[in-house]
């Protein structure tokens, strides 16, 4: 097998993981740890008035307990938002959201602390808490992705007022919380003064810059590692309250400690999607071009914190639209904070808009695509600046074509497999291209392998094989030769595995590293009389399967362990710093896609089963072809759990979680997904970066959900706009 950028190579820590060999957070050995288990906050609202550990303490095994009135003090002043953190890490005693840490049991085993946990009786001052938007205040945010919240192109209202052709309706999506394979888990290990932490997260770094401002120490002082991750999709995105709790848990008890959170406290402090709900106004002449987009989207944060659920973002750039309003606002609720969730904010909103826009194809007797064609953006309006590409048009006929939308007949109910009805969807997808600096080392040693390093996480996306893909293509080096090192702050700087940019990010830095490496080992061959590339022009080399040699005459040259090991080194060391540069000035850089789906809809019980998915898909290079299709698959099937399964519900009453256990939260299992395909449009792309990727990541969960619900209401001739779509709302 090839393994040339591109090549669909098996992933290089395959074996690692299958065998058990792979560390996971929670599994790195430590000699005398101490498990820790936290115990949860039962109500919403309130303080603690008394806190009893006495029948805990007695258990055989337990150490200590953990409260707010022994924990080590930690600065918890949030730098940007000046807000009290206070109540997320046993700092005080006030109780912002269910299922907030009110302390946390040590003891020598995890069953231990875990029945230790349920003796510990907390007495509560409760207030009535606030969990619907009805209940709170909605206020603008200081910003979304650092702009304005609010997106103004002419009179949005009278160019509504005055359309030919309006549709203007209310959409809805639930609450919906992380569930990755595994959940979060950290240890912690005190040396003096300084931290070793491993944690389950998608950036070490940002980890290691929370823990040294909390705890007052340097950075340089904290190490974090994060080997291998069962999924993160913005959930290990933060530093969370366990992480923090666990390094002062270790600190006070004086050894190592682990958390490892159960299943259930997923829905306790570690973030989810927040609910949104979001008016969307569509106004068109006849013949279907936009005159005028309003999208306004309100979702909730906790009081502690703020997080914008950004769907209105998308709304701004997807089409074209002379006037347009997309306002944002967040209401401060007995909630924990919401978080990333795979496409924040373009998922959510995307739901809306690809509603909004089917509803108008119907109001103006167009089919979806050409309607969405009507309205294809040239430009991105919003930024005033062309894209750096585009293949949206691509996606659209690469995508109706495999799945076969010409058999569609436009009328809802018109097509039946039995008594069963048939609905046939579609929708837009678009992702941001994001990238942030990144750094990378490459070593060449005197076998002429070569080790390459960055600290960024392979979250399970691949990483760690699409980075040595772009080494291996860099330095001529065969891929088996390769071994890449990536999550641990003791290695170059990266950012988070977020927002669908580690391999623009990392891999640019990667190529540029390997770069330098080749480069230096290349001039040590030039300057050495007994080289056969002696006095060669640097340019007039070029590298393969391990060897460097000149273009002219591949006859003339030698390999990287000649050189290396001639030149009395032990290794030869290339680094680089890669950053983006000004293109996000020149070019608005997105990726886009089409998503298709067909649904069987039962008549009389109202339920749906997605029979087929497919999605086409342009983000520029594509590194590894087998895991850029996972990723979207995997987006894909993350879109039909929002679509009909996915909703965490909570009672207003009391504001707790009804359903915090995966028997009564659904997600997808093999039953739910149909045959998913996924489409790789080509694309080229000179202006994103050096490696020329957009980032799939996030891409294939955009526009799952609505080409859903567009299929849902072809079937039946029913619009749902409130997620997820379940046979109630049907039936009704
Ligand atoms: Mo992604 S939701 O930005 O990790």
């Amino acid at each position: 097998m090839t393994a040339n950028i591109g090549a669909p190579l098996d992933r290089v820590d395959g074996h690692l993981k299958v065998t058990g060999a792979a560390k996971y957070s929670a599994e790195w050995p430590m000699p005398g740890v101490a498990y820790g288990f936290m115990v949860l906050s039962t109500v919403a609202s309130g303080r603690i008035r008394d806190i009893d550990t006495s029948r805990a303490m007695r258990e055989p095994g337990v150490l200590a307990v953990m409260t707010h009135r022994n924990a080590p003090h930690v600065v918890t002043a949030d730098d940007k938002a000046g807000v009290d953190k206070g109540p997320m890490v046993l700092q005080s005693d006030i109780i912002a959201y269910d299922r907030q840490p009110v302390a946390v049991v040590l003891a020598d085993t995890f069953e231990r602390a875990q029945h230790a946990a349920s003796l510990v009786i907390v007495h509560y001052d409760r207030e009535r808490p606030q969990t619907t938007f009805a209940m709170g205040t909605p206020y603008k945010p200081k910003a979304v992705h650092g702009k304005d919240a609010d997106t103004v192109r002419g009179d949005a209202a009278a160019a509504l007022a005055a359309a030919a052709v309006r549709v203007d309706h209310v959409y809805t999506t639930p609450a919906e919380h992380h569930n990755p394979m595994e959940p979060h888990a950290t240890i912690a290990r005190w040396d003096g003064d300084s931290l070793t932490v491993y944690d389950a997260s998608q950036g070490v770094f940002g980890v290691r810059t929370r823990l040294a401002g909390m705890f007052g120490i340097p950075p340089e002082n904290v190490r974090v590692i994060a080997k291998f991750i069962g999924g993160g999709f913005g959930g290990k995105g933060s530093a969370w309250p366990h992480t923090i709790l666990t390094a002062m848990a270790a600190k006070m008890i004086g050894r190592a400690v682990k958390i490892a959170i159960w299943r259930p406290q997923m829905w306790g402090s570690v973030g989810y999607r927040s609910p949104t709900i979001q008016r969307v106004a569509l106004g068109a002449g006849a013949d279907g071009r936009l005159v005028s987009t309003i999208h306004e989207v309100q979702g909730q944060t906790s009081q502690i914190d703020e997080f914008v659920e950004s769907s209105g973002i998308l709304t701004t750039m997807l089409y074209t639209s002379p006037a347009l309003l997309v306002t944002h606002r967040v209401t401060k609720l007995n909630v924990g904070t919401p978080t990333y969730m795979r496409a924040p904010g373009e998922s959510t909103g995307s739901f809306a808009l690809e509603s909004a826009m089917d509803e108008l194809a119907i109001a103006t007797n167009l089919d979806p695509i050409e309607l969405r064609l009507r309205n294809y953006a040239d430009m991105d309006q919003d930024a005033k600046l062309p894209f750096s590409s585009k293949s949206l048009r691509e996606c659209y006929r690469a995508g109706a074509d495999a799945f076969g939308w010409s058999r569609r007949t436009p009328a809802p109910g018109s097509m039946r497999d039995g008594r069963m009805f048939v609905g046939l969807g579609m929708a837009s997808a678009t992702y941001p291209t994001n990238r942030s600096a990144a750094s990378a080392l490459a070593l060449i040693d005197a076998f002429g392998n070569a080790i390459v390093q960055s600290g960024g996480v392979d979250i399970g996306t691949g990483s760690y094989t699409a980075f040595s893909q772009v080494a291996a293509e860099a330095l001529g080096i065969p891929v088996e030769r390769i071994t890449f090192g990536l999550g641990d702050t003791r290695m170059p700087n990266a950012p988070n595995a977020g927002g669908s940019q580690l391999t623009a990010s990392v891999g640019s830095a990667v190529k540029l590293a390997a770069l330098d490496a080749r480069n230096k080992v290349a001039a040590l061959a030039i300057a050495d009389p007994r080289s056969p590339l002696a006095g060669a022009a640097p340019e007039a080399l070029d590298a393969k399967d391990g060897r460097l040699f000149l273009k002219a005459d591949p006859s003339r040259g030698e390999t990287y362990a000649a050189i290396v090991e001639r030149s009395g080194n032990v290794m030869v060391e290339g680094r680089a710093d890669a950053k983006p540069g000004d293109e996000k000035k020149q070019y608005a850089m997105h990726a886009f896609g089409a998503q298709f789906a067909e649904v069987r809809v039962d008549p009389d019980l109202g339920t749906v089963r997605v029979v087929r998915q497919l999605g086409a898909f342009a983000a520029g290079r594509i590194l590894n072809a087998k895991l850029a299709h996972s990723q979207y698959i995997g987006g894909m099937t993350f879109g039909l759990g929002m679509a009909l399964l996915e909703e965490t519900r909570r009672d207003d009453r009391t504001g707790r979680v009804m359903n915090a256990n995966l028997s009564e939260y659904l997600l997808p299992v093999h039953a739910d997904v149909p045959a998913t395909e996924a489409i790789l449009v080509e694309e080229v792309d000179p202006h994103v970066n050096e490696i020329g990727v957009k980032g799939i990541g996030e891409i294939g969960i955009v526009g799952a959900a609505a080409a859903i619900a567009n299929a849902v209401y072809h079937a039946t001739g029913k619009r749902i706009r409130d997620l997820p779509i379940t046979p109630d709302k049907l039936l009704v």
